[in-house]
């Protein structure tokens, strides 16, 4: 039997990444609106999330990464920021904020926050002065504010498309009768991209960071991380080539709106803010860039400590697929001393749960509508928890999203007029966008909202399958998903999992096969069963493993 190694240990570890909390962490995202809501308005808010702290800790979680809780006209969810210091009235009040802290570090646990610095909301101070005054002031240059193309200045600036439909430049008003100057958007029209040439913007959001690292926090989640500075002339974009679109946006060729260079300067200067409070606070990237080596560079030493694998999301229930990205990631961030987050849902796509129920388990649908294919929820879910345990066993730190320890499915026939994603609106229904996986929580399955709300009041509607998967039914079965999930969080954290590093085994195409430490695991991602052998320690279904074979769409933990 031959194998490779891959070590994530093999850098040296001489560097300011050093043993950091994070390099194993797994932490969970918490989408306030739709997690717990305490005040039976409908929406999760921090108390919501502050009664359900022992179930986090229960669930075996080291760290939470909230979503923005914000000040906020919520155009998209919280990622329109009105305030970057104070929290929506909607999800409490910063007492509130301290009091969940607490609670959360009392209970031994980390907390990440989420951080927007691409965009302000349009109902930001400071873009409703930059609407008010003239061109070319200093109001207006805190944002891209342009004139026009075409005789009178009727045309935008360039043909750049938002990333939920339509042009990305908006119109101000004209204030001196010189014309009217466009602002873009990479976003949603409420979403104005701050100018990041200029230095007052550049300070500003050191003062955030500062606000929230003073009260507490343990680092921040950065918001399309690799967008922040564009090529300074704006140019017009080859579509075929540059495109912006959900599909391809970060591969390929990048375009000027995405990872210029000059958004590494600005982590190492927020680097050494973070290190004013110690070695241990965080950044992490959201950052849809690829290859995995150019992703790497955002976690180079000096600057974040981590971004999440995209291309590992991407890369579906595909052996050959997932294989290589977890041996190119972890070779791409031990090149550069850091370890390999992982993630397989997130509020922005479909449920793994669902598109690996899909006919093409490797599809990447932007959301899911009553009328398109409908995901085998038995199959999906099965596939789900297998490739949960496989992921739980890699070496890192793994990123999980709010109700996949529950099994959860995308809500797929969500009425149109219950949709919310701006992508909906925008493109006019034409892409389904986000709604489907942000459904709020069930708790309890014989309560009103299945326990997310105490007055049944829920801002999106509920699927009729979240009852039997509240987290109140699984509770004591053995089977459940949560128990899995429990189950392979004590064990990663009993054996060191995320401190390991892996071993592959030869193996048949459709199979993973690798040790990490005192475990073996096999995947099997492939369509009928293989051989396999040793003590079982967890499986990702019951009787996955019977008379020497491990099922189809199947993990499973032995002794090694
Ligand atoms: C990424 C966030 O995850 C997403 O929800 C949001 O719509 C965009 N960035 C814009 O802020
Ligand atoms: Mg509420």
């Amino acid at each position: 039997m031959t194998s490779t190694t891959v070590t994530p240990d093999a850098s040296p570890r001489s560097n300011a990444q050093g043993d950091g909390w994070w390099r194993s962490a797994v932490i969970y995202q918490v989408y306030p609106r739709s997690f717990a809501d305490a005040d039976g308005d409908g929406i999760g808010d921090l108390d919501g999330i502050r009664n359900r702290i022992p179930y986090l800790s229960r669930l075996g979680v080291d760290a939470l990464w909230l979503s923005p809780f914000y000040v906020s006209p919520q155009a998209d969810a919280g990622y329109d920021v009105a305030d970057y210091t104070e929290v929506d009235p909607v999800f409490g009040s910063l007492a509130d904020f301290d009091e969940l802290l607490a609670a959360t570090h009392d209970a031994g646990l980390r907390m990440i926050v989420d951080l927007v610095p691409n965009h302000s909301s349009d109902e930001h101070p400071w873009f409703v002065d930059a609407v008010a005054a003239a061109p070319g002031s200093p109001e207006r240059d805190r944002y891209l504010i342009r004139d026009g193309r075409g005789e009178h200045g009727e045309l935008p600036p360039n043909n750049w498309r938002s990333l939920f439909g339509g042009p990305a430049w908006d119109r101000l008003p004209d204030v001196d009768g010189r014309g009217s100057q466009w602002y873009l958007h990479l976003f949603d029209t409420k979403q104005p991209d701050f100018n990041w040439a200029n230095a007052e913007v550049a300070a500003f959001f050191d003062s955030v960071l500062r606000f929230w690292l003073d009260r507490g926090v343990d680092g921040f989640r950065v918001d399309v991380a690799h967008s922040l500075v564009k090529d300074g002339d704006l140019p017009d974009v080859d579509h075929a080539a540059h495109a912006i679109d959900r599909e391809t946006h970060g591969g390929g060729d990048r375009g000027p709106m995405w990872d210029q260079d000059g958004v590494h300067d600005i982590y190492r200067h927020w680097h050494k803010v973070l290190d004013e409070y110690g070695s241990d606070r965080i950044l992490v990237a959201e950052a849809w860039v690829s290859p995995v080596e150019r992703m790497a560079r955002y976690v180079r030493v000096d600057e974040m400590q981590q971004a999440f694998n995209f291309p590992f999301m991407l890369a579906g229930w595909n052996a050959p697929r997932l294989r290589k990205i977890i041996a190119d990631s972890l070779a791409a961030n031990d090149a550069v001393g850091a370890t390999t987050t992982w993630v397989l849902s997130n509020h922005d796509c479909v449920r793994h749960s669902s598109r690996f129920g899909l006919t093409d388990p490797t599809g990447w649908p932007n959301g899911i509508a009553a009328d398109d294919e409908q995901p085998d929820a038995t199959l999906g879910l099965r596939r789900a928890r297998a490739a949960t345990l496989l992921t739980l066993a890699l070496p890192g730190s793994s990123y999980l999203y709010q109700g996949e320890e529950l099994g959860l499915p995308d809500h797929t026939a969500l009425p149109a007029e219950a949709r919310q994603d701006p992508n909906f609106v925008r493109t006019g229904g034409r892409e389904i966008g986000r709604d489907g996986c942000r459904v709020p929580l069930p708790w309890t399955a014989d309560a009103p909202a299945y326990g997310f709300s105490p007055t049944g009041a829920s801002w999106l509607p509920q699927p009729e399958e979240f009852r039997e998967l509240a987290a109140d039914r699984q509770e004591g079965d053995p089977h459940s998903t949560l128990a899995l999930y429990r189950d392979a969080l004590t064990l990663r954290r009993a054996e060191a999992l995320g401190a390991g590093a892996i071993d592959w085994a030869d193996s048949a195409t459709d199979v993973l096969d690798f040790r990490n430490g005192g475990i073996r695991v096999v995947a099997n991602v492939g369509p009928s069963a293989v051989p396999v052998s040793g003590e079982v320690l967890l499986a990702s279904s019951p009787g996955a493993v019977s008379g020497g074979l491990l099922a189809a769409d199947a993990t499973v933990w032995l002794r090694a």
